[in-house]
């Protein structure tokens, strides 16, 4: 089973942004920590990083067929990134959305999120560790998804 993490504009920068907000892990930390929690769950991940919303489309084009879900922190596009709402949806993949600092006690612009109507959970406020709920919850879902088929297919 393959889980796509895809981390939006400016997540680059972790480490040394805004330490206070959103903690001092890099993203390339983030990412081994995500490998080793895979690794456990004997599922595969792939990661991108990009600060172009139409990269991170592309992406999502290329590589949903061969996965089981996406686990995404969208950054900014998380509050208008409609072209990116729309792949997401596009794929019919079971999408966590992620956010180190919790959107719901920031700025007001933060709290509206376009991406979490078709997002199957938010996650939000829970640093690094977020991403690592997200990966064991999607590695759930997708579990789920795939009993559901097996025994659609026996009845
Ligand atoms: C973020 C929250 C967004 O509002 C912000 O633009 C980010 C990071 C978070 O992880 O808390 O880039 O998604």
């Amino acid at each position: 089973m393959k889980i796509l993490v895809i981390h939006g504009p400016n997540l680059n920068m972790l480490g040394s942004r805004k330490p206070e907000i959103y903690g001092r892990k890099t993203l390339a930390e983030i990412n081994s920590l995500l490998q080793k929690r895979a690794d456990e769950l004997g599922v595969e991940i792939e990661t991108y990083q990009s600060n172009h919303e139409g990269y991170l489309i592309d992406f999502i084009q290329k590589k949903a067929k061969k996965a089981a879900g996406i686990v995404i922190n969208p950054g900014a596009l998380t509050h208008y990134g409609l072209s990116l709402r729309d792949a997401l949806e596009d794929t019919s993949l079971p999408v966590i959305e992620v956010h180190l600092s919790d959107i719901r006690r920031r700025e007001e612009f933060r709290k509206v999120s376009v991406i979490a109507p078709i997002a199957r959970r938010q996650i939000s406020g829970q640093g690094w560790r977020g991403y690592i709920a997200a990966l064991e919850t999607l590695v759930e879902l997708a579990k789920e998804a795939a009993h559901g088929k097996k025994a659609r297919k026996s009845s």
